[in-house]
């Protein structure tokens, strides 16, 4: 089983993308061949990157540090549920990031943005993939992009609207297979 942390992006207490996150970890339970751990990015609350070592050298001061990087490492694969701010990826998720190396490096990552207008925060993945692979990770091919993501959140959570099960389903497919390549040598 490929172990995959579905990664909730969003630190605002009303985020409108934790019920996305939540039907997307069902979707990828649902999808099989993943054990799946959800991972709340506001839960893990990191402040701003205070390390003073690089990440690259894998010598962490802190605690909250060898914590987030113990979780990052005990996954095989990703999936992004990241919200789109002013047209980008957020700063508390680019922290995140950023607190690793080596961590995230070989594995492969899918990407489910959102935004509550029209784009569906595909600007915010298009600027993430340079990031990924500058750090060594796999995004998969394909991505998904939830517009006008406030109507579709309510008291019963994320209504998925028609096709968007397909779409995450061929996200999951492209990071199983990158997931079974054996690592280059
Ligand atoms: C600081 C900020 C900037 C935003 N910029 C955009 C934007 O450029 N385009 C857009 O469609 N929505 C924008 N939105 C709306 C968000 O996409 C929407 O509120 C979404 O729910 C945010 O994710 P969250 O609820 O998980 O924080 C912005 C929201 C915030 C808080």
């Amino acid at each position: 089983m490929t172990r995959l942390h579905v990664i909730s992006a969003a630190t605002r207490p009303t985020s409108s993308g934790r019920p996305l996150a939540a039907w997307v970890a069902d979707r990828a339970r649902a999808h099989g061949g993943f054990e799946v751990t959800p991972v709340d990015l506001a839960e893990i609350a990191l402040p701003f990157l205070d390390e003073p070592e690089y990440a690259s050298s894998g010598v962490y001061a802190h605690q909250h540090t060898r914590d987030w990087s113990a979780l990052v490492s005990s996954a095989d694969a990703f999936l992004f549920v990241l919200p789109m701010y002013n047209g980008g990826f957020t700063a508390p998720f680019k922290n995140a990031v950023d607190f690793l190396y080596g961590e995230w490096q070989g594995k492969p990552v899918g990407l489910v943005s959102y935004s509550a207008g029209g784009t569906g925060g595909a600007p915010a993945a298009e600027m993430l993939l340079p990031v990924l692979t500058r750090l060594g990770m796999l995004p998969a091919g394909r991505s998904v992009a939830v517009p006008g993501i406030n109507a579709l959140v309510g008291e019963a959570g994320f209504e998925a609207p028609a096709g968007l099960t397909d779409e995450l389903d061929g996200v999951l497919d492209d990071v199983a297979a990158l997931a079974k390549e054996p690592a280059a040598v």
